[in-house]
């Protein structure tokens, strides 16, 4: 991508206040990695403040040491059932993965994400039994280890835990094949003051309806904002947050709060996907949560992370031929 927007985005992410803060997605599915200390380099010269990995390579949080960056360290979905069925496998991933880290490299991890979207439904359930112990094990091990405090569990969702596609954000609940289950990760979440981490994917709603508004899916405005009983949506982001906010609120978890886990637009491999939509998503993103005035149902501070620092062309095309190329830089 040109140097050019990068500046742009950038430039943004400096002059966002306080209010909201911005992280970045750091993925290592590709066949000529940069060395960590250097993203970890382009991370701080652009003003990243926070980065979420996908696993917790030992590489990348060395380099990520004494940076200040915070770091959203990740567990893979394939350690869900050893990590679930076992106090002590999941003691080491915390004590190998966390501790020594936070004690000895000084990196400033501050969340694990315990899974990654495993309610996903092309998974067919098959994380469905494990992320929940997994989650609880892993708390336990970092209350053993005095971590607890300064480490919040987490565990980032696609938004089709809760259906947005077929109801009014107003509407929002948990997808009923899962709803008892997503209450009771939701209650342990607020026990243990971690946040609800979400994925939400304007692009996809994009790629998944040909009859989707394309203005709608950016942050322009529209012509004919969606009315959810006089209140007024001009983007799908916005309704689909409060999508989220509303399923919470109705089952009771009004003030929990949010991480945008994952949020982007990719630069190729789809006819809605190139560098001038990437550029006016992203920018139009950082500008609508610049001002931290937040949406209609949650007005405050988004937190949130966008989806992808680099391209990864190491990455599986099986949900779309934009998969490797989500980045801000390319490869
Ligand atoms: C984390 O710790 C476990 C030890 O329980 C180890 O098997 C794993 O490879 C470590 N690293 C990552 C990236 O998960
Ligand atoms: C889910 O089920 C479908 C249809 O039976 C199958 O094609 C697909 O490979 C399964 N996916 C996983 C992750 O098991
Ligand atoms: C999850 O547990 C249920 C009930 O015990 C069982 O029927 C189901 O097969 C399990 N699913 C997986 C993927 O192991």
């Amino acid at each position: 991508m040109e140097w050019s927007f990068v500046a742009v985005i950038l430039a943004v992410a400096l002059v966002c206040p306080r209010a909201s803060s911005i992280g970045a997605n750091w993925g290592t599915q590709a066949s000529h990695p940069l060395p960590p200390e250097i993203v970890v380099r382009m991370l701080r010269e652009n003003g990243i403040q926070k980065v979420k990995l996908f696993d917790a390579e030992y590489d990348t949080l060395r380099a990520l040491g004494k940076s200040r960056i915070e770091v959203m360290v990740g567990i893979p979905n394939e350690m869900l059932s050893t990590l679930a069925s076992s106090h002590k496998a999941a003691e080491k991933w915390v004590s190998k993965n966390v501790s020594t880290h936070i004690n000895t490299d000084n990196v400033n991890i501050r969340y694990v994400a315990v899974g990654n979207e495993p309610f996903l439904s092309t998974y067919n359930g098959s994380y469905l039994n494990t992320t929940f112990p997994a989650m609880r094990n892993i708390q336990i091990a970092l209350l053993k280890a005095g971590l607890h405090n300064q480490v919040k569990v987490t565990c980032p969702l696609n938004a089709d835990v809760y259906d947005s596609s077929t109801t009014l954000p107003s509407g929002g609940d948990f997808r009923a094949d899962i709803r008892d289950l997503m209450i009771t990760i939701v209650k342990f979440l607020v026990e243990i003051g971690g946040p609800f981490t979400v994925n939400i994917y304007p692009f996809i709603s994009l790629y998944n309806d040909a009859n989707f508004p394309v203005d709608y899916a950016f942050f322009d405005g529209v012509s004919q904002p969606v009315s959810d009983g006089g209140t007024f949506y001009y983007n799908v982001f916005d309704a689909n947050y409060d999508t989220l906010v509303h399923a919470l609120e109705k089952n009771g978890f009004g003030n929990m709060p949010i991480i945008v886990g994952e949020i982007g637009w990719p630069t190729d491999g789809d006819r809605n996907a190139n560098v001038e939509y990437a550029r006016k998503f992203n920018q139009g993103f950082m500008a609508h949560i610049a001002g931290g005035r937040g949406t209609p149902r949650r007005p405050g501070p988004i937190d949130a992370y966008l989806f992808s620092l680099i391209d990864e062309d190491a990455k599986s095309v099986q949900p779309g031929y934009f998969e490797r190329h989500w980045g801000i830089f390319t490869f």
